[in-house]
């Protein structure tokens, strides 16, 4: 059998912000996944870094009166000690500001541009007269041109859902000077990936993605590959594009070579060979554990990068979905936005490690943090059926046996069933099925518990002369013991630790060929965990009421994709307001563009009974060509609407956060145009 060497990655968490228990949902799995391998004995290395760049980060550190090299120094060591404590071991954890990533990023660009697959050309934008920098959508504010809100963003409504270009925007004002933006051209820098069409449509659907994943990426190539545009004005904290000075690699640029830069450093310190895990013909395994707002940049830009620049590709990309918090999304006024610092100051770490593990899957539904079912979970699973296990044999072993363990192994075939289970839970673990693994592993904690239960050692030890048979019954339940802290390893390593400890035996391997420990000392039993008590709890969501003001830099660094593609709506309707509305399908039957505007098209639609003309802010993420005969949603009975170009008569439904990412139906055999949806 061939050795398998395996690189993984979590992706690099922005250095703007503390990490938090929607992080940790990543960063656990990883780390479980990684420590499974290494338990397996597979050469697997863990690297990650903070992704320090871009304007947020930039006018951050300008707040706070210091340079971003000094912000990024500060939070990066914030991050590096919040992972620690949760136990995610990172082989190296890195910085995305250092001289390797300045090298790959410069050498892939190079290649690429070598290549014929960088261009350029000048794009207006809105600028800072005062700051003297351009402004993305998120940073410019003013009413909604539809519904008149105030305080909306540049790109989209929040009152109405309106999308818009930021030229439309009244009274519209630069969030960072207070000035009125002005449009300004500059040279921009794209990287084509329209060129990787051929390249992506194979390998997204070559195994590398989760079955949903592949979909939408289908989708997403089907709609036609935009150009990407990877630079930006100074001032900008990145790196400097080496033939274009003032210009700078957009952040997203150099992140993900981030995770080559630190498998770089890690490299060079510890004499690994970089190349046999990069180079295209590596037979070393590359994966990548990311959530589901960034499948765009991992399974698109990436590989189209990678390939382009003559690099592997990555063996496979890991999706994971959102965490929410009671069943809803982390909110700030609800103290349920949780930071890992608030939740260290009171609980246990471990206690979130197996509560994700046993929630987790290998899809990418989210997953929800529900705080009466977390106690219950680690109280019943961990407490109640693991470490009591150990409680209840531990005490007559060191009372009446010296703390040395019986010469029998009582129950062989008991014993050989458990270590039989090794193989459908590394399997488990191995397809990230953690949440069915913690079951397999229960229902032999289970098991341990009745062989007790029916034993009664508590009963064999008030009788006379029966002292080898509660050696044996003892014994055999610190053996079973041993096998759970095994399999649960991966998830709870610092509970695993001290049990290794408490039974004076050498770091667990997997336990495929593991021996029964016979007429063997061990230490004395200290309680290993214990309940998970309500105030604490209490305590850590009135401590997040109080950790964090709504400050903009909390905000993400790419908010239109960033808002979750996924993602379900907060507010609830009551069902009268939804039956108002006349929602039919409609096929597009033609599409153009509109002079002057830049986020408009203009379709003519067939709603069934008559074809309307409606303006929508899709062309972003659609070429005119793309939609004709496409299927859409469209409002029917929305009042006739007078714009710039013309009449809109109705509003076409979309879905997504905006930018590339919008997507309208596509032609499904069934659906046809006028039919009212209800
Ligand atoms: N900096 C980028 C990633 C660059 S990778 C080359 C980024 N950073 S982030 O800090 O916003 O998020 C880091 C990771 O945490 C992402 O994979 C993201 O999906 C994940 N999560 C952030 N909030 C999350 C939840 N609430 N729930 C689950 N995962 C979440 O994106
Ligand atoms: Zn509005």
């Amino acid at each position: 059998m061939s050795e398998r060497k395996i690189l993984v990655t979590s992706a690099l968490p922005y250095a703007n912000g503390p990490i938090h228990l929607g992080h940790l949902v990543e960063y656990i799995q990883t780390d479980i996944w990684v420590r499974f391998q290494k338990q397996r004995g597979n050469p697997c290395y863990f690297v990650c870094a903070d992704d320090t760049h871009g304007t947020p980060i930039m006018l951050k550190a300008d707040r706070e009166g210091i340079t971003p090299e000094q912000l990024i120094a500060k939070v990066g060591k914030e991050h590096l000690a919040d992972f620690t404590e949760f136990g995610v071991a990172f082989d190296n954890y890195h910085s995305t500001h250092s001289e390797e990533n300045r090298t790959f990023s410069s050498l892939i660009y190079e290649r690429l541009r070598d290549a014929g697959h960088i261009s350029s050309r000048t794009i207006t934008q809105a600028f800072d007269p005062v700051k003297n920098m351009f402004l993305s959508d998120r940073f410019i504010k003013g009413e909604c041109p539809k519904c008149g809100a105030h305080d909306q963003y540049g790109d989209s409504c929040e009152a109405c859902g309106a999308t818009y270009a930021p030229t439309e925007l009244k009274n519209a004002v630069s969030t960072i000077s207070g000035a009125k933006p002005v449009d300004k051209d500059s040279v921009h820098y794209f990287f084509n990936l329209a060129d990787f069409t051929d390249m992506l449509r194979t390998w997204t659907s070559a195994g590398h993605l989760q079955p949903e994943v592949r979909n939408k990426l289908a989708e997403w190539l089907d709609g036609g590959l935009q150009q990407w545009d990877i630079s930006r004005d100074a001032p900008y904290f990145g790196f400097e594009i080496p033939d274009a000075p003032g210009k700078y690699f957009y952040v997203w640029l150099d992140a993900p070579i981030g995770y080559m830069a630190s498998f770089k450093n890690f490299c060079s310190k510890q004499n690994l060979n970089f190349d046999e895990f990069w180079a295209q013909d590596s037979s070393t395994e590359l994966y990548h554990f990311i959530g589901k707002d960034i499948i765009y940049f991992h399974a698109l830009f990436w590989p189209a990068m990678l390939s382009g620049a003559k690099f592997r590709t990555p063996t496979a990309i890991f999706a994971h979905g959102f965490l929410t918090v009671n069943g809803e999304k982390m909110s700030k006024s609800r103290g349920t936005f949780i930071t890992a610092r608030t939740y260290l100051d009171h609980l246990n770490p471990e206690y979130l490690r197996y509560y994700f593990a046993a929630k987790l899957s290998a899809g990418v539904d989210d997953i929800d943090l529900n705080f009466d079912d977390f106690s219950q979970r680690v109280n019943s699973d961990l407490v109640g059926k693991v470490v009591n296990i150990a409680s209840r044999c531990s005490g007559f072993i060191s009372k009446r046996f010296e703390n040395t363990l019986s010469v029998n192994c009582s129950e062989p075939a008991l014993f050989q069933e458990f270590i039989n289970a090794n193989v459908t839970i590394a399997e488990f673990y191995e397809a990230r099925e953690f949440g069915k693994a913690m079951r397999e592993i229960m229902a032999l904690a289970d098991k341990a518990n009745q062989f007790i239960d029916e034993k009664k050692p508590w009963l064999i030890a008030k009788q006379e002369g029966n002292e080898a048979e509660l050696h044996d019954v003892c014994s055999m339940g610190i053996n079973l013991f041993r096998l759970l802290t095994g399999f649960l390893k991966p998830v709870i390593p610092a509970l695993a630790t001290e049990v290794e400890i408490f039974l004076n035996i050498n770091p667990q391997v997997w336990p495929a060929n593991t021996q029964a420990l016979l007429n063997h000392k061990i230490n004395d039993f200290k309680p290993l965990m214990t309940r998970v008590e309500a105030d604490k709890i209490a305590a850590i969501i009135e401590a997040s009421k109080e950790n964090l003001e709504k400050t903009p830099d909390q905000q993400t660094q790419l908010p239109n994709i960033k808002a979750a593609i996924f993602e379900p709506i907060a507010e609830s309707i009551q069902f009268d307001d939804f039956a108002k509305l006349d929602l039919r399908i409609a096929k597009i039957i033609k599409a153009d563009h509109i002079d002057g505007s830049d986020k408009l098209l203009q379709l003519t639609v067939d709603i069934g009974d008559e074809t309307r003309n409606i303006f929508a802010g899709i062309k972003s993420a659609y070429a005119p060509e793309a939609l004709e005969g496409k299927l859409t949603l469209v409002i029917a009975n929305l009042a006739p609407r007078k714009m710039r170009f013309g009449t809109s008569e109705g509003m076409v439904l979309a879905a997504g956060p905006g930018g590339k990412d919008i997507w309208i139906l596509s032609p499904d055999e069934g659906a046809i145009a006028g039919m009212r949806v209800k």
